[in-house]
């Protein structure tokens, strides 16, 4: 099964890029760019990563983007992650940042977006891996913070395919960001959410009635309302779910508890991502072999998790068909 797992080609739908900063490399941009963090070695960095629930992890990952500053940081960071993929036979990601953990400190939307964006086109051509950026606010902070971040990103529209919803979501509901979501879908933007993750079932509801989201983040505690699981059904709404996130998270107690498994014997379209790789100890195929550990499961159920993921995501139908 392992081999199975390692070969089998994946689509990676849920991933923040700030989450893929290995220690390695925090230090290394730590030392360039001058900036004190308070450890004194790789290892101590990951001694620390021990996390009872969202917001504690949040608050050690956001002080780990503080070394992120130039655009070669940026490109240096996510280039890591596309060599990561393609180690695990990762063919297609979408993936997620959060300008105002950057601007908020005085970096350009510029500066964040040009060097992530220069590693993807270097990995189309270089790695034959495609790619989509979705761009996510951050929910502890307002909407006038959020409406400005959509401001920024309208001159690069081209390069953005979706906005997002992250951060906290305890106290931080759907509701307080209808209006800049129904601004971006206006805009053309696709849009998608972070629901059901820590918080409610509701949240999911009102995260697909008032932001028009195309897909759930997470979305796991929608097994807290019938109606709702039958309905994600029905309407084919994809749950991009990641384990050893809600694992490390305490969303789960353990892998054993996990109901992703559950969910697709039911037909629930979910997918497998890493969420916050470097912090949650494992990438994609990390992610596979810990579900199939602890649920054993057919080969052909194991591959409904790419097929989910490429019918899930923003890609054109002709490039779905050369995925399939
Ligand atoms: N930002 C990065 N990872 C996150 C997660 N799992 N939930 C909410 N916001 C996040
Ligand atoms: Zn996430």
């Amino acid at each position: 099964m392992k081999e199975f797992i390692c070969g089998l080609p994946k689509v990676e739908l849920h991933l923040h890029i700030e989450g893929s900063l290995e220690p390695e490399l925090m230090f290394e941009l730590a030392k360039r760019n001058q900036v004190a963090i308070p450890y004194n070695t790789p290892q101590e960095v990951r001694d620390a990563y021990e996390f009872h629930n969202l917001q504690s992890f949040l608050d050690i990952y956001y002080q780990g983007a503080n070394v992120l500053i130039h655009e070669q940081d940026f490109f240096d960071l996510t280039w890591a992650y596309l060599l990561r993929c393609r180690e695990d036979n990762v063919l297609h990601t979408e993936i997620f940042f959060d300008p105002q953990t950057h601007t908020s400190r005085g970096i350009e939307f510029d500066t964040v977006i040009s060097g992530i964006h220069g590693a993807l086109v270097q990995a189309q051509h270089e790695l034959g891996i495609t790619s989509q950026l979705i761009m996510c606010f951050l929910r502890h902070l307002d909407e006038a913070s959020a409406f400005e971040t959509l401001e920024q990103a309208l001159p690069h529209k081209d390069k953005i395919i979706a906005v997002g919803l992250d951060s906290s979501e305890q106290g931080h509901p759907p509701q307080k960001f209808e209006n800049v979501f129904q601004k971006a879908l206006t805009e053309g933007f696709l849009t998608v959410a972070h629901a059901g993750e820590e918080g409610p079932a509701q949240n999911i509801d009102d995260a697909l009635a008032l932001l028009g989201t195309a897909r759930i983040d997470h979305g796991v505690r929608c097994v807290e309302d019938e109606a709702l699981v039958e309905r994600l059904i029905e309407d084919k709404v994809p749950l991009t779910v990641c384990p050893l996130s809600n694992t490390k998270l305490k969303v789960f107690e353990d892998m054993g508890q996990h109901n992703v498994v559950d969910l697709l014997r039911r037909g629930v379209c979910v997918t497998l991502n890493s969420d916050d790789p470097a912090y949650f100890g494992g990438y994609m195929n990390a992610n596979f072999l810990a579900v199939v550990k602890a649920h054993p499961m057919s080969k052909e159920e194991v591959a409904q998790f790419t097929l989910n993921a490429i019918e899930a995501s923003f890609i054109s139908e002709s490039e779905k068909l050369r995925l399939q």
